[in-house]
């Protein structure tokens, strides 16, 4: 039976931890927890019968005792993963399981590249989108060359107006400097399979972009600081908290569990506690009145070296999460939508290749996929890591979404990935 310990035990941290409990409770279990929040821990614990000396509000307590599992999960927000992983890496951890992004600096990831390397250190990053059925047929498809080389791909990630209002405008990822730039935040999955598809080194980058619709001179007139504070163009706003959190039945049907618990901090919420988190928290805040600073659209263009180019599109005002793809090949095109795929051999046979779930496929079925994979990793039942997202792989998509930071900071000028 192989350890794991987890730190950082909001969203995605318990959503591992429910995975490896649900699906893999013959061959690993987690024996240590650690959180700066009390709650998370008094919450979590009792679930994974987590002794009171195997939990630890501090990653200075944790990583004073040593290695004391054969893994780590890392699941902490953006900012802090360089200085996490650099500690478990110095403690002795050999098999790390860290979430994306790494860093927005340069130096600081490609150092934990070096240093895992240094270790001998399986350093996994979690890009689940690769896991996937769908990306996984794209890029089978694109290897057998049915499609033949690709010339250009265009890609957009509509990340969907209520989900970029949650997290990019009030939420945890609204603030290049507390965490990265939404390019590097939200994009770098995209990045990441953009590269992994073309399979070549990105020479140069250029892009343009910027915060179009969520400042202070398009708030409406009458808008107050919070929605719950007196706003009086909330019935004809889309982008209202009461009716994003608490009355609208779209929302509420929507309403995933982990997303009460972002608000309220609480696994266990009423609806008092979401009526509080709206009057106090960041997320009852207006979205044109806020302190928010990341891209709400950004336009990124790729040259690579085997002469492929790409277009990637962040669009924040979708009415839905999808990603959609266009690949270009010189004898074919495959054309999806994240739950469909289709492809169009030129002169020959056009039709759907994959169809998937909405439900499943797409990112939840990578986080399952992403976990399954690290666990035959950590079991030694599976020794290459074909495909698997490595900090290797992860250097060259951040190195791609610092490249479009500094293009866009200067107008969309090209900027060459070997000058960054
Ligand atoms: N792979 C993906 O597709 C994907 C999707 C969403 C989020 N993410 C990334 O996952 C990470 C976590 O996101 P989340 O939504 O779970 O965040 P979250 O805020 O729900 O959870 C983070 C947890 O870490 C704890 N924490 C923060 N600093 C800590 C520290 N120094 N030591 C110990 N615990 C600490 C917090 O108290 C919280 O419980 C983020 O970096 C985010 O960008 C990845």
């Amino acid at each position: 039976m192989k350890t794991i310990s987890v730190i950082g035990l909001g969203n995605r941290g318990t959503e591992y931890m429910g995975f490896i409990k649900g699906f893999h409770s013959k061959k690993a279990k987690i024996v240590a927890l650690c959180d700066i929040r009390q709650q998370a821990l008094d919450d979590i614990a009792p679930i994974y019968k987590i002794s009171e000396e195997m939990q630890f509000n501090s990653t200075k307590d944790f990583f004073s005792k040593g290695v004391i599992s054969d893994a780590l999960i890392i699941t902490t927000q953006d900012a802090s993963h360089f200085e996490i992983t650099k500690a478990a890496i110095e403690t002795g951890y050999k098999y790390i399981l860290l979430e994306k992004p790494v860093s927005g600096v340069k130096d600081e990831y490609r150092l934990l590249r070096d240093m895992a390397e240094a270790n001998g250190v399986i350093l996994i990053i979690c890009h689940v989108l690769r896991y996937s059925n769908y990306y996984s047929k794209i890029k089978e498809i694109i290897e057998s060359g049915q499609i033949g080389d690709i010339v250009s791909i265009n890609h957009t990630e509509n990340v969907g107006y209520f989900h970029f209002a949650h997290s990019f405008v009030r939420g945890n990822w609204r603030d290049e400097f507390t965490s990265t730039p939404s390019i590097l935040a939200k994009c770098c999955h995209d990045i990441d399979l953009i590269s992994w598809f073309i399979d070549s080194p990105c020479v140069s980058v250029s892009s343009v972009g910027d915060v179009k619709y969520f400042r202070k001179e398009n708030a409406p007139e009458g808008a107050a600081e919070r929605c719950l504070g007196g706003c009086r163009a909330k019935n004809n706003c889309p982008y209202d908290a009461e009716a994003f959190y608490i009355t609208d039945p779209f929302y509420k049907a929507k309403f995933i569990k982990h997303m009460k618990r972002t608000l309220t901090g609480k696994a266990k919420n009423s609806k008092q506690d979401i009526v509080d988190a709206l009057k106090y928290g960041d997320y009852g805040k207006c979205v044109f009145l806020n302190d928010n600073n990341v891209c709400d659209h950004q336009l990124v263009t790729m040259k690579f070296e085997n002469g492929a180019v790409a277009v990637l599109n962040l669009n924040g005002f979708s009415q839905k999460m999808f990603r959609e793809c266009h690949i270009v090949g010189t004898k074919g095109e495959l054309i999806g939508y994240g739950t469909k795929l289709k492809m169009n051999i030129f002169g020959g046979k056009s039709g759907t290749v994959w169809t998937g779930s909405p439900a499943i496929s797409g990112h939840v079925e990578g986080d399952i996929r992403l976990i399954s994979g690290f666990i035959k990793i950590l079991c030694g039942e599976r020794n290459d890591l074909k495909n698997v997202t490595t900090i290797d792989a992860t250097v060259i998509s951040h190195d791609i979404a610092v490249a479009a930071e500094i293009s866009r900071k200067k107008g969309g000028e090209k900027v060459l990935l070997e000058s960054i």
